[in-house]
């Protein structure tokens, strides 16, 4: 179906690019209207967006004329979908802290449709801690990113903050916007790691970071889905719309995964839940002269499983990181755990895993597999997603035709 996007240019070296982004969206039969910035103007004329789009282009805030032929209302009504590319770190902070001094701050606000963003800037600009909070903030509020890739910048300096080109940024907005597919479809995902106590004060866990369990939930609110974000303890925002139930121990995520699988179309269970818990909680700390020597280990349910093996049954997806012998290793967790997907990937490498913003996965099914390759955990999200979303569709004709 084609698509009204409103495409806002900010400052910076890559809004070149962006004038090959309306050619490509217009020659997939896309309608386009641009909104640049002041410092946009200051790189590439209006008239090039014009001329590509078709229509004029969009400036000024408190220009009567320009209120009078669409207001910055109606403007971000019409909109099916706002795409701010080249996204510089100025206007991730307004949009962030909610500031509209401009028109394209102020479209932002008042935009209701969804909303990608894909930066470019400097790598430093970009790996600065206060960039880092401003994205994440705008995340958490199911802004979708796209990028920053990594390579040689403008300014001679290497790494991440280039605009992903606009071949890609073409591909992954139209796929998000196809994936309204999960609209009013039930997922559980359990997300971060769990903690098992020892005493008051200690407990055992693991190096999960809640990222990719809590990018799916954004990815699956942002197709339409109703998300259950079942999530161990984790330093993350909660993605707006997600019902949130916090857990601590794997007996407590058991419950609550159980509990809310009875009624949900999938689960996904990114959680990295610990196979064993001490067997004996004690009521008062440890103290060291108590000379403990080992600790006594149980081992916590299969939360997986078990909702592998509830009638009706939903979706299952499993995660599997490993260290080593990844094919077989996932291949085995699909088979015995009666899984329906399995996304595996490596840890304890470089670059992926536990703690990384980016990942790549290698997806498995009865009868089937794809390579995920390395990304940041949003776009990864949206693809796994995409994958699962057939796979319902596969199982469950009916219901998401
Ligand atoms: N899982 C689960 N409950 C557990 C252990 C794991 O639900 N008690 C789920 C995880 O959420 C993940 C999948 O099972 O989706 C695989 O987890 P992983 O830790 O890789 O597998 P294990 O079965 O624990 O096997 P091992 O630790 O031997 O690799």
């Amino acid at each position: 179906m084609n698509k009204r996007i409103l495409l806002g240019v900010c400052g910076g070296i890559a809004a070149y690019k962006a004038a090959e982004l309306v050619r490509l969206l217009r020659k997939q039969g896309h309608e386009v209207r641009v909104v640049m910035t002041a410092a946009a103007r200051q790189f590439v004329t209006p008239l090039t967006f014009q001329a590509l789009s078709g229509h004029a282009v969009h400036s000024e805030l408190l220009d009567a004329e320009q209120e009078q032929a669409m207001s910055h209302i109606h403007l971000a009504r019409w909109a099916d979908i706002l795409l701010i590319a080249p996204a510089t770190a100025d206007m991730l902070a307004k949009m962030a802290h909610g500031l509209a001094d401009d028109l394209l701050s102020t479209l932002y606000l008042a935009a209701e449709c969804p909303v990608f963003v894909a930066p470019a800037m400097n790598q430093a600009m970009w790996g600065k801690a206060v960039t880092q909070e401003n994205i994440a903030r705008l995340q958490s509020h199911n802004v979708q990113c796209i990028g920053p890739a990594a390579g040689e910048q403008a300014c001679g300096e290497q790494g991440l903050g280039r605009m992903v080109e606009p071949a890609d940024i073409c591909r992954q907005v139209l796929e998000h916007g196809q994936s309204g597919a999960l609209s009013d479809v039930n997922i559980v995902i359990s997300a971060g790691p769990t903690r098992e106590p020892l005493d008051p004060v200690r407990y055992i866990t693991n190096r999960s970071s809640g990222k990719m369990g809590y990018a799916l939930a954004s990815a699956a609110l942002f197709a339409g889905a109703n998300v259950t974000l079942v999530s161990g303890p984790v330093n993350l925002p909660t993605p707006a719309g997600a019902k949130l139930i916090p857990v601590e121990t794997a007996l407590q995520m058991y419950d609550a995964v159980i509990t809310h699988c009875r009624t949900a179309d999938i689960y996904i269970g990114a959680a990295a839940v610990a196979d064993y818990r001490p067997q004996q909680l004690a009521d008062s700390k440890i103290k060291k002269g108590g000379d403990i020597g080992n600790i006594a280990l149980v081992k916590n349910p299969d939360i997986i499983a078990a909702v592998a093996g509830l009638q009706p049954k939903p979706l299952v997806v499993g995660f599997a990181a490993e260290t080593d012998d990844l094919e077989n290793y996932a291949k085995h967790k699909l088979q015995t755990k009666n899984l329906d997907l399995i996304a595996a990937n490596w840890v304890g490498q470089t670059e992926g895993g536990f703690e990384s913003d980016r990942n790549a996965l290698q997806v498995f099914w009865p009868g089937g597999q794809q390579i995920l390759p390395m990304t940041d955990k949003h776009t990864l999200a949206a693809q796994l997603l995409k994958l699962i979303a057939e796979k319902l569709h596969e199982k469950n004709p009916v219901k998401n035709s």
